[in-house]
């Protein structure tokens, strides 16, 4: 590869499907920023919470983030998130965000300003990004796209198990289940930038393999390309 070129790779797909974990080792691999952008909308979401604003009001969510301030910065080649200048990164995670930012990241005036955001960072340098409208929308020029997917219940058994490994024990398999089913079809359905794989995207269903075995796989398609 041209270490000098700048490129793009934009990774998308639903919840549970890998693509933070892939995302993450593809950029240290190739030593380019990596941008998770559901942490923007989990961060709008995360603010009207605290606000008591329910997120799926989409009146008050505008006005909310039309003074919002949204930073990401790499600190010890992880990424955090600062949401009106305090790290918010660890609150992200909970159930309860996961929804919010789903409803918030339907409301068209949320997405043109996290949108904003992710261009002008993929203007400056190489980056792998995650989401679900960067092939799609955010970064239609990408350099490669794939879309990442895997089963309902494979995916719902990753992130009960990476709950787990985080201490949270008391949210079930079920609840998980139906968390990852709410949001794959809010997602899908809405009718600003969905979640959809993109024409030119190549999609890996990652159900039978294991992390080394997609990171491998990528790597040797931007190989291909570069
Ligand atoms: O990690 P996980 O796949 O569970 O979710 P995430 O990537 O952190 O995204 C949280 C939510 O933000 C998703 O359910 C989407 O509704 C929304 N999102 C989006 O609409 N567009 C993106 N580019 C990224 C996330």
């Amino acid at each position: 590869m041209d270490s000098n070129k700048k490129i793009s790779i934009a990774i998308d797909g639903p919840a549970g499907a890998g693509k933070s974990t892939i995302a993450k080792l593809i950029s240290k691999k190739l030593k380019i920023v990596y941008l998770d952008t559901g942490a923007m909308y989990r961060s709008v979401a995360l603010k009207a919470i605290r606000q008591n604003i329910d997120t799926q009001d989409a009146k008050k969510v505008s006005d909310l983030v039309k003074d919002i301030n949204i930073e990401v910065k790499h600190i010890n080649e992880e990424q955090r998130i600062y949401l009106d200048g305090e790290d918010v990164t660890d609150f992200i995670r909970t159930p309860e965000v996961s929804i919010g930012a789903s409803n918030v990241a339907v409301i068209p005036e949320v997405r043109i300003k996290m949108v904003e955001l992710q261009r002008d960072i993929a203007s400056k340098c190489s980056v792998v990004m995650d989401g679900r409208d960067i092939g799609t929308y955010v970064l239609p020029n990408a350099t490669l796209k794939i879309f990442l997917t895997a089963s309902i219940e494979e995916r719902a058994k990753r992130r009960y198990n990476e709950q787990l490994l985080k201490g949270i024990t008391n949210v079930s398999y079920e609840e998980v289940k139906n968390d990852i089913l709410y949001r794959d079809k809010n997602d899908s359905s809405r009718a600003f930038a969905p979640l959809a794989k993109a024409e030119d995207a190549i999609e890996l269903d990652t159900t039978n393999m294991n992390i080394d075995e997609v990171v491998s796989k990528i790597l040797g398609l931007i190989e291909d390309i570069c």
